[in-house]
């Protein structure tokens, strides 16, 4: 089944928060009433869900939008709360990942994901928002109060970011396009190391295979990955959680046969297939941080989510290769070798050009309100 092209204008913008009466929305036609549809068909852009009988309310759909941000493993660790004029974040540690983020690094730099898809999709549906970061307790608060609409290209591009692990195509980005990454807005204490030269790229590598030999190696790392890997449609379904091993480029297989494979898998087998995919890679960029606490995890992942909605409205694609930073020595030598002074590394990315995957799957609004 085909799906309208996910490319809101204004007028749909402020007909998806409810600013534009049901009237309206069935005189322009074309708009669904809200079904719930994780897959069109594997490929399928996410159509956003309008107004209606069966529609969210602007809160909802603003929960929706977030929902679309990236998380470890795709656990999408969060809980919303609906408060008048508000919203509330708080991190679901059900969703905790004991192995790869002990502390909930991860865990809470994808909550600044969410939080950052939330204030765009809130400025372009007529909000201004403020916020409240985890510093007295562990919960995000967005304030929302009525505004002129924002809509800016990172609007659309919620819909279409995504982790892209494929092979890319070795080509450079244009330097105005770097440009306009470089100066990409800022968080306080956030900042952004990109790397493109052959050298740098090579330096980058070996910290991720440091990473990916030491991962490999670690039965409980591996044990949790399998858990959260979703090897066949019926499994991505039943949760609309996970890794789906299609969404990676990899093969539908029985659970038993994925989680042999992946067990068994040599560190030296994934570190190489890693280097390969940096090298196709047009450039890496590492975002660091000067403190290491929730409220500055938040940040780091509003950064990564912005920078991620610039690239995907520039037509690029990125992904990350975060193993530098989750094994402790490494994180720390790996910071020295970047030259990165007082910040700390939280996140690494590659980028360049390539073909969109299958996407990942998200639970509905239901199930992620508190
Ligand atoms: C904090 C954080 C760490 C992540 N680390 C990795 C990683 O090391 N390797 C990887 O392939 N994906 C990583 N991801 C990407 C997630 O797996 C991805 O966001 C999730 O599966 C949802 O897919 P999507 O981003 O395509 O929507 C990470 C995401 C976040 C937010």
């Amino acid at each position: 089944m085909n799906r309208p092209a996910p490319n809101p204008n204004r007028r749909q913008a402020l007909k998806i928060l409810g600013l534009v009466g049901a009237g309206v929305v069935v005189a322009s036609g074309g708009y669904a009433l809200y079904e719930y549809q994780p897959w069109a068909s594997d490929a399928a852009d996410r159509t956003p869900p309008s107004q209606g009988a069966a529609g969210l309310t602007p809160l909802r759909e603003l929960v929706w939008y977030a929902s679309l941000a990236a998380s470890g493993h795709n656990t999408q660790p969060w809980k919303f709360a609906l408060l008048q004029n508000a919203v509330e974040i708080h991190p679901d540690l059900t969703r905790h990942l004991a192995a790869v983020d002990p502390d909930d690094r991860e865990l809470w730099i994808s909550l600044g994901c969410a939080l950052e898809n939330l204030l765009v999709a809130a400025r372009a549906g007529g909000y201004a928002v403020e916020v409240t970061y985890p510093v007295i307790d562990d919960v995000i608060r967005v304030r929302l109060t009525r505004d002129t609409a924002q809509i800016t290209p990172h609007f659309a591009a919620i819909l279409t970011r995504q982790n892209t692990r494929s092979v890319y195509d070795g080509r450079s980005v244009q330097s105005a396009h770097l440009e306009k990454l470089r100066t990409v807005a800022l968080e306080p204490g956030v900042s952004l190391h990109f790397s493109s030269k052959r050298a740098d790229v090579e330096t980058v590598i070996e910290y991720v295979n440091q990473g990916n030999l030491k991962q490999y190696a670690d039965q409980a790392y591996l044990k949790e990955l399998v858990y959260w890997l979703r090897f066949d449609k019926r499994e991505a379904l039943a949760t609309l959680d996970g890794l789906y091993t299609r969404s990676s480029g990899n093969p539908v297989v029985p659970r038993w046969l994925g989680a042999r494979f992946v067990i068994g898998l040599k560190p030296q087998v994934q570190a190489d297939a890693d280097a390969a995919k940096l090298r196709s890679s047009a450039g890496t960029v590492v975002i660091a941080s000067t403190s290491d606490d929730k409220a500055s995890w938040v940040r780091v992942g509003q950064v990564y989510e912005r920078l991620a909605l610039e690239m995907t409205a520039l037509n690029l694609k990125l992904a990350f290769l975060n193993q530098p930073m989750e094994v402790p020595g490494v994180r720390r030598q790996f910071g020295g070798a970047l030259n990165l002074g007082q910040a700390l590394p939280q996140l690494l990315v590659r980028y360049g050009h390539a073909d969109p995957m299958p996407r990942s799957l998200r639970r509905p609004v239901e199930q992620v309100l508190l």
